[in-house]
């Protein structure tokens, strides 16, 4: 944990703030690479995870940019309304769920919204590296997207194309052209409303891209369709303790009441802070964090969202 103070706060577009997050002795922070996020302790007893997007290098303040959401679930309104400059809190080092595959010989980097956050700092990356890309960037309009100005004057500026719903028609984001004929040194990055990923990723799979190529950051888990599965039990490998899980807790809150703790960050099947091995019986997997191929070999599990198809699970705990 790192004892930081809000240094700077300005909005960046309507209804996007950034915050500037410093030591309060002004020393360095950890460093990080493009697509990293921190969890940021609110002072509403809250955890949230948010992308850097300082220029990569930074170490004298974190940069986040914060959506006020009206679906929030606490999170954004307390850092509109809470964090002002002055604030200290507490804040995670910085970890990196969507790294970019700096070797690649192409980038296609697509951004919706808030999802600029992780985006922006990934372009400024590989414009540092002199590498091939492209950034499209997905806004409801103007006055909505954050960080145009910071594209507009950046050494990339000539690589950034922006799509607003409320635009021409013909500068809509037309995912089919830009993602067909997809070869095997490109890769793809996508972050953004949960909506704007399925359809690029879609896209993606069925104009052919290999899984490996595509990569993704959620910034919240869809609502689920299916109610919770039946009870069953988690054992534990260590000691051999048997717990139920009843229909309405969670495997993570079941072993919590019982003084087992387990780490949790999103508590949504995101962030994969709380992936535990799995060494007998069979997941029923509801995180968006693990590979296809990781959730098939059903050896680990988000015991935070994710249930039982088994009667019973061993668990490595
Ligand atoms: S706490 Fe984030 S995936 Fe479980």
């Amino acid at each position: 944990m790192i004892d930081v103070i809000v240094v700077a706060r300005q909005m960046e577009a309507r209804d996007i703030a950034t915050l500037f997050l410093a030591r309060p002795d002004g020393s360095p922070l950890p460093a990080f690479g493009a697509g990293s996020h921190i969890d940021v302790h609110l002072p509403n007893g809250l955890v949230r995870q948010y992308s850097l997007c300082n220029p990569p290098g930074e170490r004298q303040s974190y940069q986040i940019g914060v959506l006020r959401d009206p679906a929030s679930r606490g999170g954004s309104q307390a850092v509109h309304d809470l964090l002002k400059p002055g604030e200290r809190l507490r804040i995670g080092e910085p970890r990196n769920l969507f790294p970019l595959e700096e070797r690649a010989g192409r980038s296609l980097l697509f951004a919706g919204g808030i999802g600029i956050t992780p985006i922006l700092c990934m372009a400024e990356r590989l414009a540092q590296l002199g590498a091939d890309f492209a950034l499209h960037y997905c806004a409801r309009s103007a006055e909505r997207a954050a960080f145009v100005g910071r594209l507009r004057g950046s050494m990339f500026a000539d690589r950034v194309h922006l799509h607003f719903d409320d635009g021409e028609s013909g500068q809509r984001l037309d995912a089919a052209r830009l993602l067909a004929g997809p070869d095997d040194d490109t890769h793809l990055y996508v972050c953004g409303p949960n909506g704007f990923m399925s359809h690029v990723l879609d896209t993606a799979q069925s104009l052919g891209w290999a899984e490996g190529r595509l990569h993704r950051e959620y910034f919240a888990a869809p609502v689920q369709a299916e109610s919770a599965s039946d009870a069953f039990e988690i054992q534990l490998a260590s000691s051999g303790q048997v717990f139920r899980v009843p229909t309405d807790k969670s495997v993570v809150q079941v072993l919590d009441e019982a003084g087992v703790c387990i780490p949790v960050s999103c508590e949504q099947g995101i962030c994969g802070t709380c992936l535990t091995r799995v060494l007998d019986g069979v997941p029923e997997h509801r995180d968006l964090f693990m590979t296809d191929d990781e959730r098939a070999r059903n050896d680990q599990f988000t015991p935070c969202c994710s249930r039982a198809r088994s009667a019973r699970l061993l668990l490595d705990l």
